[in-house]
């Protein structure tokens, strides 16, 4: 381009917009050359717009998250019933965001798939994550949650281990059935979660329709200091809708996007997602009485036994401004809860409590909750200081800024007053590290469910575990149809049969 014309496309482009700058605030007058010795010459040393400019684009990703790296986010509310069934819902939990019918909580939500890459395909079979941050007056709530209500372990220790079965080879960096089932078939407390996976909820049509839950058992706490052991579910207003693997195929042909894009239209359309947050709440004890453990995160808590009581409505009703800064750099954990919201002794859910915010200083760094994404929204005051990229010191207004520490006696942050009872719940038990809770019921549950689902499901089921299942070697194959077996004999023959044929073929 000749100078005449660089200035005209330079001035052309300052007359519809505001002046480039660099960082430093210094404006930029050529942003399309190096300065170079004569225009054919060497680069200089002295080119501190070109380095700068290179040197952040170096610099542009965090890693990915190591599960859950493809996402799409939106922003929107919360609304209240104030009610749990017909009774009033502080009879149960004192948690202020959800005791006033129609008060509002603004919140933050990203859906993802698990296993592989940050622009990996939607249209793979994979649990969805479904992972809301509320901003609520008593700081935030975090509720991390999948689209199935079952999840394949029951104990935090085993995860690092299925991800990496799950996650591409390390030798040959594909995904590999042979390992997939390795694993399956070594873990027999999955059973349930793959009779899910691998039918047609294993691939959600997009994010709007499809469901939510908590998975991991949580207890509410009342202003009486009593707690219930809860699970939380989400429904889509506009139903459930699941592909066939065929139809997966036909979208991934053209379109590997399709989630992430239905998601951002449909919010621009002015067409918003809703879904009713509803619970499920049990007493707080073992309840011997029934033939699995209420901890254990691989069993549903029957709705028969168990009713889901609505309790609000979420609605998203803004896209993000900026992917990076929203949804990237965002962050969950499902240790975040607010008062009236409490642990339960669910051991993955105490496993998972460590995890994410351990991985998140590392992944977005350790001052990753000033960010605008993650930062409360209600009054935040701190002593920790300092650590890169602290663009914020969280002190009060009026504090003495000298004090980072407390207690003090020189005008520092003081303690919060309680307001209520506090929860104490208390233990008589060993130390022990034992392979897991007693009621291990691992196939009941599961044939359940294969007979729940209507035939072409189980067409799809079927055929899906025995086009992995070809991978895998022919004892592991033996063990993973001798747990179909047990889950439902005709479960067992369909999956045997698919198979046959599959091998057949090869
Ligand atoms: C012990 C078991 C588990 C461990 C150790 C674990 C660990 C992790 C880690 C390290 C991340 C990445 C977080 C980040 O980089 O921000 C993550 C993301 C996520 N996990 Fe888990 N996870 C476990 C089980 C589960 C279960 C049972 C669920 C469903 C209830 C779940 C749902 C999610 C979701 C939705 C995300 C993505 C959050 C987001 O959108 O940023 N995980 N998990």
């Amino acid at each position: 381009m000749n100078q005449e014309k660089e200035q005209k496309t330079l001035a052309g482009t300052q007359a519809s917009g505001a002046v480039l700058t660099t960082r430093q605030g210094h404006p930029v007058h050529n942003n399309q050359s190096m300065r170079t010795l004569g225009n054919r010459g060497p680069a200089v040393l002295e080119n501190y717009q070109f380095l700068e400019k290179i040197a952040h684009f170096d610099r542009e990703r965090v890693p990915e998250r190591v599960v859950h790296a493809r996402g799409a986010g939106a922003h929107g509310y919360f609304e209240a019933y104030g009610t749990v069934g017909n009774e009033p819902i502080s009879k149960y939990t004192r948690a202020k965001l959800f005791q006033q019918p129609g008060k509002q909580t603004p919140l933050f939500v990203r859906f993802s798939t698990v296993i592989h890459g940050g622009h990996s395909p939607e249209t793979l079979r994979d649990p969805r994550g479904f992972a809301v941050k509320f901003y609520t007056e008593d700081g935030v709530w975090d509720l991390v949650g999948n689209n199935l209500k079952v999840f394949f372990i029951r104990d935090a220790i085993k995860f690092p281990d299925f991800i990496h079965a799950l996650k591409p080879d390390p030798v040959h960096n594909r995904q590999d059935g042979g390992r997939v089932m390795d694993f399956f078939s070594n873990s027999p407390e999955v059973l349930h979660m793959i009779t899910w996976l691998f039918s047609p909820w294993g691939i959600p049509a997009n994010y709007r329709q499809m469901q939510g839950s908590g998975v991991n058992t949580y207890k509410w706490v009342n202003a009486e200091g009593e707690a219930v052991l809860v699970k939380y579910h989400w429904e889509p207003l506009a139903g459930v809708k699941n592909l066939t693997q065929a139809e997966a195929n036909a979208i991934q042909a053209t379109n590997f996007n399709h989630a992430t894009q239905d998601l951002y239209d449909a919010i621009a359309a002015g067409n918003y997602p809703q879904w009713e947050l509803c619970v499920q709440i049990m007493s707080d004890d073992a309840h011997p009485e029934l033939d699995f453990d209420p901890l254990d995160d691989t069993k549903i808590w029957p709705r028969d036994l168990f009713p889901w009581y609505p309790i609000g409505k979420m609605t998203l009703d803004r896209n993000p401004a900026n992917y990076f800064a929203e949804v990237e750099q965002s962050a969950f954990g499902p240790g975040v809860l607010v008062d009236g919201l409490d642990f339960s002794d669910d051991k993955m859910l105490i496993g998972r409590t460590f995890s994410y915010s351990d991985t998140q200083r590392y992944r977005v760094g350790p001052n990753y909750l000033q960010l605008p994404i993650n930062a409360a929204r209600n009054h935040v005051a701190t002593n920790q200081r300092d650590g890169s990229m602290t663009f914020r010191v969280d002190q009060a207004v009026g504090a003495n800024p000298h004090v980072n520490y407390e207690p003090s006696s020189l005008n520092g942050l003081v303690e919060a007053p309680r307001t209520h009872v506090p929860y104490e719940p208390s233990y008589a038990a060993a130390k022990v590290v034992q392979q897991s809770i007693d009621r291990t019921n691992n196939f009941q549950q599961a044939g359940e469910r294969y007979r729940s689902f209507e035939e072409w499901e189980r067409v799809e089921l079927v055929n899906n575990l025995a086009a992995t299942l070809i991978e895998a070697r022919e004892d592991i194959q033996q063990k993973m149809l001798g747990y179909f077996y047990e889950a439902d004999a005709d479960y067992g023959r369909r999956v045997e049969a698919a198979l046959a044929v599959k091998k057949q073929g090869a």
